[in-house]
């Protein structure tokens, strides 16, 4: 198939003026899978301003009518499923179970939304003067919550669905319009994902989805004035446009390079088994993978060899097929964890597994005796690969995670619930795991990253409370 799709504005399907495409390369065929537009700045001028202009009615529309409308949208995407589901195989590899997991978990996250928006956003506070000295009690102050106007959402290519609906909801029922810029991989199964939006009947120009080169639209969008807020989540792009956007609410969740600390009194075969499915599933594409493993020595051999026993299972393949390991999503990515994989080679990482590829498609690797000079030790692949630190004490291991310019999240396994808190006391991450794998969800837990892995705090709650502001009415007693 091979076909230009239309991007959406004013709700309605539209060609781009400039009769440019942007092709989405099959990262299994590495051939051209589909087009979409390639927006001028002109066509995101109009859609801003139409965001703008559709805000101001949708905030003044009854809170239970928008959480009505997404509770449709996101019975319409469960509905839809299985076609979004084919796009993230043909364009990003995504195993054709996990990408059918994530939509429902998308419309699951929209409806949650829906449910929260309604309860958060349906109180307010009210203040009373004299509590603050010198006061009396004189003035009553009201706050509640109000839209920021017209939000921008960026998502990453690895959940085109998930990571855009996870902003999009939370803009809309807080009453907030939305201007939506897919990641080039997933282009098309985020416009299906927007098509559901659109069925499920919100007015026009309310939701609107441009697509085109990050090149010629992405600071564009970013730097734009009428836009009142970005959420973004991505890689080293997000730094570059914090600090280039205006005076708005940032929302950003970027890199991470989470670590495992596994003691010497853990379930090694939890553990194990946790390594395996949070360092490979998706083949390494998740900012919350496990791309470090901190070892006590003395269980190091144990673990490994545990950790090979699990590897060896993957398999290997097309998505299509429900592969474990796929091909990953980019000619450059895959040229990327080749360079991380023969640097460790050169300076003497312990290869158990001999290093494969073929096109896009990497065999999983388990890197052995790791060392701090090695760029593995510290950069994250993105790849089915998988650096073993071996460590002679705890705090070695807190002291690695804690260079790292990333602090997304991390997990420690040990029987000992004291210093399973210590340690996470101690780890300088947005999240820390006990014996389990680090995971962005349930979708409605905080998550969020410290140092370059973030900027705010994203879950259901959190997302709904930083897309509005707080308003205060003070009434004045005589
Ligand atoms: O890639 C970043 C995602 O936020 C990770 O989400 O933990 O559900 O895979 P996940």
């Amino acid at each position: 198939e091979d076909r230009v799709f239309k991007y959406y504005s004013d709700g309605e399907w539209k060609k781009s003026s400039s009769r440019k495409s942007v092709s989405i390369i099959n990262p299994t065929t590495r051939s051209v899978q589909f087009r979409v537009q390639a927006c001028t700045q002109e066509e995101v001028n109009k859609t801003i301003e139409i965001a703008k202009v559709a805000q101001k009615s949708w905030a003044k529309t009854p809170l239970w009518k928008r959480a009505e409308l997404l509770h449709k949208a996101a019975a319409i995407l469960k509905e839809h499923k299985n076609p979004i589901a084919e796009c993230l195989v043909k364009e990003i590899a995504k195993p054709a179970k996990d990408a059918v997991t994530e939509v429902v978990r998308s419309g699951d996250l929209v409806s949650y939304c829906a449910e929260e928006g309604v309860r958060i956003l349906g109180e307010g506070k009210f203040l009373v003067s004299d509590s603050f000295p010198g006061n009396e009690r004189t003035k009553y102050c009201l706050t509640s919550k109000i839209p920021l106007g017209v939000v921008l959402a960026i998502p990453p290519f690895n959940y085109p669905v998930n990571l855009a609906v996870s902003k999009i909801a939370p803009a809309i029922i807080a009453g907030n319009s939305l201007v939506l810029k897919p990641p080039t991989q997933g282009a098309v199964a985020a416009l299906h994902m927007v098509h559901c939006f659109h069925l499920a009947g919100f007015p026009k120009g309310l939701i609107s989805c441009v697509t085109g080169k990050g090149s010629e639209i992405g600071d564009f969008l970013t730097m734009h004035p009428g836009v009142n807020c970005i959420s973004f989540t991505g890689g080293d792009t997000g730094i570059a446009i914090s600090k280039k956007a205006g005076m708005i609410p940032l929302q950003m969740e970027l890199g991470g390079k989470d670590a495992c600390i596994v003691l010497e009194d853990a379930d090694l075969d939890l553990a194990a088994a946790n390594i395996v499915k949070g360092g490979f599933s998706y083949s390494g594409q998740r900012c919350t993978a496990v791309k470090v493993v901190l070892v006590m020595e003395f269980v190091a051999d144990t673990l490994v060899q545990k950790v090979n026993a699990e590897v060896a299972k993957l398999t290997v393949g097309p998505p299509e097929d429900d592969c474990d390991i796929t091909p990953v999503v980019t000619e450059s990515s895959a040229n990327f964890i080749e360079g991380l994989v023969m640097d460790a080679k050169q300076k003497g990482a312990t290869f158990y597994q001999e290093y494969k590829r073929d096109g896009n498609l990497i065999w999983p690797l388990l890197l052995d005796n790791v060392r701090p000079d090695m760029r593995i030790a510290w950069e994250e692949p993105f790849g089915p690969v998988l650096p073993v630190i071996r460590i002679s004490s705890v705090e070695e291991g807190i002291n690695h995670c804690n260079a790292s310019n990333f602090g997304l999240q991390g997990c420690v396994f040990t029987r000992d619930i004291n210093k399973a808190i210590l340690i996470s006391d101690a780890m300088e991450t947005g999240t820390v795991q006990i014996n389990s794998a680090p995971a962005r969800g349930p979708d409605h837990f905080p998550f969020q990253g410290l140092k370059d892995s973030g900027v705010g705090s994203q879950g259901i709650t959190n997302s709904i409370n930083m897309m509005t502001k707080v308003k205060s009415v003070v009434i004045n007693l005589p």
